[in-house]
């Protein structure tokens, strides 16, 4: 199983969106995907029409609760999902004087049932919710919205992951940075793109999620943007990423 975070700690980055519509595609691929919503603000089990009113997640990090009891399906065919809960709000504070408080998501990844790939969507913060989806996965992938100069941002993520690889988890790695809302439209746009590109050379993607309204749109309506608009944009760049990640794939032995 690939474990991937998807994390940037600046809000509304495009997480959300990648999280949601890179398992959709992979999914497409006949893929089987479990996804975990560690963001308080549950915004990606609200595009599958989950609540986020159940304490699993919570009594995950905080009681013996077993994690195979918390994974819900969803009506998307092979993507199943541990929905956020409202109660990670008050988790930083129930864990501050915890030892090891950083690895507990991890120590309690004993599948009973096998996916090709976790993705794990991250809170716009760097705390320990972060923290516990950075020492369970093995990859990260960041998207950047590309409608600002995000490098400063994304100099600071590099080095918190850089020591999270040296204390936490040393088989840590970036498989992508990814640029959203990319609107090549302006020059703007493409000036990030590019300044993305000389900086983090083969860190980067080739795919870029353009400016699409139906990926804004689609949580309405509870549908991953492969089904809610098979033929926009959105669906084909998210098709492009999933294909780059499963070429990643290519030559390496399979991983547990
Ligand atoms: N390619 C895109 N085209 C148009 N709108 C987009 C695109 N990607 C994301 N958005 C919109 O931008 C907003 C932020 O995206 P998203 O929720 O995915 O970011 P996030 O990083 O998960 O945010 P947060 O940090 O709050 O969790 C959302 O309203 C989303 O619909
Ligand atoms: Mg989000």
């Amino acid at each position: 199983m690939r474990k991937i975070a998807i994390i940037n700690q600046k809000g509304g980055s495009g997480k959300t969106t990648t999280a949601v519509n890179l398992a959709a595609s992979l999914a497409e691929k006949k893929r089987t995907v479990l996804l975990i919503d560690l963001d308080p603000q549950a915004s990606t089990s609200s595009w599958f029409g989950k609540s986020r009113d159940a304490k699993g997640l919570y009594d995950l990090f905080t009681t013996s609760k077993n994690i195979n009891d918390i994974i819900e399906e969803t009506d998307i065919d092979r993507i199943d999902i541990i929905p956020s809960s409202s109660w990670l709000i008050g988790l930083e504070k129930r864990l501050a004087q915890e030892v090891g408080a950083e690895t507990i998501l991890k120590q309690k990844l004993e599948l009973t049932k096998k996916w090709d790939y976790l993705i794990i969507d991250c809170p716009p913060t760097l705390g320990i919710l972060t923290i516990n989806a950075l020492t369970t996965a093995q990859e990260i992938i960041v998207p950047v919205e590309a409608r600002i100069m995000a490098l400063s941002g994304l100099i600071q993520l590099l080095q918190t992951i850089k020591v999270i690889k040296e204390r936490l988890n040393p088989k840590l790695r970036i498989s992508g940075i990814v640029p959203c809302r990319v609107d090549y439209r302006t020059n703007h746009a493409k000036e990030v793109v590019k300044e993305l590109r000389t900086n983090f050379k083969d860190k980067m993607y080739k795919t870029t999620i353009r400016e699409n309204v139906r990926l804004a749109e689609a949580p309405s309506y509870l549908l991953p943007i492969t089904q809610y608009d098979p033929n926009c944009n959105g669906a084909h760049d998210y098709r492009m990423l999933a294909k780059e990640v499963i070429r990643q794939e290519r030559g390496k032995t399979k991983q547990t």
